[in-house]
């Protein structure tokens, strides 16, 4: 008897890459976030690691979330969850940009640094420069003995396990959770929303899981129209507020992976220019998830399609057959809070970009020019 078997193949436990692995642990990834870390009740964050006193909580005056790559586009949505919680003012700054723009820094600012690996140079350097000026500097981070982790004057671990693919997948939605639980956590001591509120949005979180498994289980539509667009050089992705933040991890993964041209936009900021390109046949995915501004985006989709774009919409079940009209395909998330969509639409564009780079023939799991961890600045 021979047994076909290595120890690469033994870790990828039984999927053909790590990407598709990590995707497929998610579920996993957002429990373990969680664990532990909400009271019995389920109406109250329990974060000790922050090391912040309430009296310096309820001070910060404003938050800067400083980050590289996937890590960045993390911030992105986690701006979004903190603004609309705790209602203080959040800017999102590329690590390698922060520290040359001289940004403005205080002793009341809580500089926020994201980092999957924890080694990343430009986020470390980013850090440093928080702490010079004075700030407190929060990681989020999935490993615990990381430079950033040891630097930095609180951690707040991820649990998304290692990650092995260069394109983040559970790395980044555990960000997404810690970001959920951070603004909950703050929202609590400010008192900006009230204790049935939170207690909604655990509950919400709670299920998170397994709709989760309810998308992966979609896989095979998602594969038949990523290799419909394997055929193109350029697509867009569309979307409004926390649509948009997801819009441009779509659009990341895409070209991380699948070598796909592809771009991020504000849908209504289409108009201002990028409608130019906007020719017969080219796929634009439109995430419409947010309720407040679904007609406005649908707006914007009926001007893609009258250039003859190929739409696909991503949506809630309650929203498919209004949004038929509009659109050529959607694909549908489970019901959740407006705040919490970016941790399931992400997860149709994550698989999207795998089955894109795959019908392509690519090395997913190692995609050209990159590493999975940039130590040099
Ligand atoms: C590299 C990786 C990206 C990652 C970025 C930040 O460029 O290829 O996937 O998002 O670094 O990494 P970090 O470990 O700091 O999250």
């Amino acid at each position: 008897i021979t047994v076909d078997w290595d120890a690469v193949t033994a870790e990828k436990g039984g999927y053909e890459h790590f990407m598709l692995k990590e995707i497929h642990e998610q579920p996993k990834a957002y429990r373990d976030t969680m664990r532990g870390r909400t009271n019995a009740e389920g109406n109250k964050v329990i974060l000790p690691e922050l090391n912040l006193t309430e009296e310096q909580i309820k001070n910060i005056r404003n938050i800067q979330i400083v980050a590289c790559g996937t890590a960045y586009n993390a911030g992105l949505v986690g701006r979004n969850l903190i603004e609309s919680l705790v209602r203080i003012p959040v800017e999102n700054d590329i690590a390698s940009e922060y520290r040359y723009r001289s940004p403005i820094v205080t002793p009341e600012t809580l500089v926020i640094v994201v980092s999957q690996s924890g080694e990343t140079a430009d986020t470390l350097a980013a850090l440093r420069e928080g702490q010079a000026n004075g700030a407190h500097v929060l990681a989020i981070t999935n490993v615990v003995g990381s430079s950033i982790a040891r630097e930095a004057n609180s951690v707040l671990v991820t649990l998304a396990g290692p990650e092995i693919a260069v394109a983040s997948t559970k790395a980044y939605t555990s960000q997404l959770i810690a970001f959920t639980l951070l603004g909950l956590y703050l929202a609590e001591v400010r008192d900006t929303q009230s204790e049935p509120e939170v207690a909604k949005i655990l509950a919400a979180m709670q299920s998170l899981p397994e709709q989760v498994e309810v998308i992966l289980a979609q896989k095979d539509a998602i594969k038949a129209y990523a290799e419909q667009i394997a055929e193109h050089h350029h697509l867009f992705f569309i979307g409004r507020g926390v649509d948009y933040a997801v819009a441009q991890e779509g659009s990341l993964k895409l070209k991380e992976i699948s070598y796909i041209h592809s771009e991020a936009y504000a849908a209504g900021e289409l108009k201002h220019g990028t409608l130019a390109l906007i020719e017969e046949g080219v796929p634009v995915i439109a995430l419409a998830t947010q309720e407040s501004v679904l007609e406005k985006t649908v707006s914007n989709i009926k001007e893609v399609k009258a250039r003859g774009a190929h739409v696909l919409a991503v949506t809630h079940e309650e929203h498919k057959n209004d949004l038929l009209r509009s659109v050529d395909e959607v694909f549908v998330i489970p019901q959740t809070l407006p705040l919490l969509t970016s941790a399931l639409s992400v997860v149709t564009l994550q698989l999207l970009a795998y089955y894109a780079s795959l019908a392509l023939g690519h090395d997913v799991d190692k995609p050209r020019n990159l590493a999975k961890s940039v130590t040099v600045e």
